[in-house]
């Protein structure tokens, strides 16, 4: 990607530099379409290759043509509520920087509530962990760096997501994650699991907050019976694939928490809990195979 900031380019390369728009103008032009100086900055910092404090100190310096015209298009699609993860194709989880595109969820910071849960739960020492519906990989990526030696199945019903999810295992280099296609637990080779984690679709269909998530997939976002859909698959399938004692943990909406826990003891799990997030929610629930 072209980061040509200077004003000294090659003569002709880029017309007359007089012309071309500074980062300042460029900052400029994103706060009159009403976008926030952060996503702006992120923005042009991924166009231009800059980090965010080379963008206020070359704020004066002429944009090549070619950056200004991708910022220019970046600008127009985040104006449009575009999310700028997917302008910039990247989104960090768990401090790893994930490609994400149109197909996966964009990772969110409160699924690192079930990473943080899943660590503090099993020991550092070989392990078998299953991450349902692994969207751009970012719950099994974020396990795989941590515990090397834990052997973690990443599953997904989307191909184009599993495609993503590749594209991240190879760019960090993390070889303990097997990908495999196919519905929840149907998608798991064997059994044995000491966890299985999920992150599953549960919001409701006639949920209002769907409006702002368009341009996520609704695959990885709906699911029926109010949201408790594929929550409850994922649990009713999930014991048979614990070993004695195996932990299921379950990301899922703030107010679903009580009906999932009463499925959970109605399925025979033990130790049912639920796990509240840094705003006091309760959005993981966990739950033991007996022993
Ligand atoms: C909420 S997203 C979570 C993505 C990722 N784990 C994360 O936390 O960012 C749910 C994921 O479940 C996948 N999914 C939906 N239905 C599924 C099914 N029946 N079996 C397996 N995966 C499914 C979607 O494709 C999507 O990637």
């Amino acid at each position: 990607m072209s980061n040509d900031f200077s004003s000294a380019g090659p003569p002709g390369a880029a017309g007359n530099v007089a012309d071309h728009p500074t980062v300042a103008g460029l900052l400029d032009a994103a706060r009159a379409r009403g976008i926030a100086r952060l996503d702006a900055e992120v923005l042009l910092s991924a166009l231009s290759g800059l980090g965010r404090a080379q963008l206020i100190a070359f704020g004066e310096r002429p944009v090549d043509a070619l950056t200004s015209a991708m910022v220019e298009v970046g600008l127009e699609r985040l104006a449009a509520g575009e999310p700028l993860a997917y302008i910039t194709g990247t989104k960090e989880f768990w401090s790893l920087p994930l490609v994400v595109t149109r197909d996966v969820l964009i990772p969110r910071p409160d699924t690192e509530l079930l990473v943080e849960r899943c660590l503090a739960l099993l020991p550092d020492a070989p392990q078998q962990v299953a991450d349902l519906g692994t969207g751009s990989g970012a719950i099994a990526l974020a396990l795989a760096r941590e515990r090397p030696a834990w052997r973690i199945v990443a599953t997904d019903a989307s191909p184009a997501a599993l495609e993503v999810a590749a594209v991240n295992r190879q760019r960090l280099n993390l070889g303990n994650v097997e990908l495999r296609a196919g519905h929840w637990c149907a998608a798991l080779p064997d059994s044995g699991f000491d966890a299985i984690l999920s992150n599953p679709p549960y919001i409701a269909e006639d949920d209002a907050a769907l409006a702002g998530l368009g341009h996520e997939p609704r695959g990885a976002l709906v699911a029926g019976e109010q949201g408790f859909a594929d929550l409850l698959q994922i649990a009713g399938s999930a014991r048979a694939r614990l070993r004695p004692g195996g932990a299921l943990l379950l990301e899922h909406g703030s107010t679903q928490a009580p009906r999932l826990r009463e499925a959970l003891v109605a399925m025979g799990f033990v130790r049912v809990a639920s796990l509240r997030d840094l705003a006091g929610h309760e959005r993981v629930t966990e739950a033991f195979s007996p022993t």
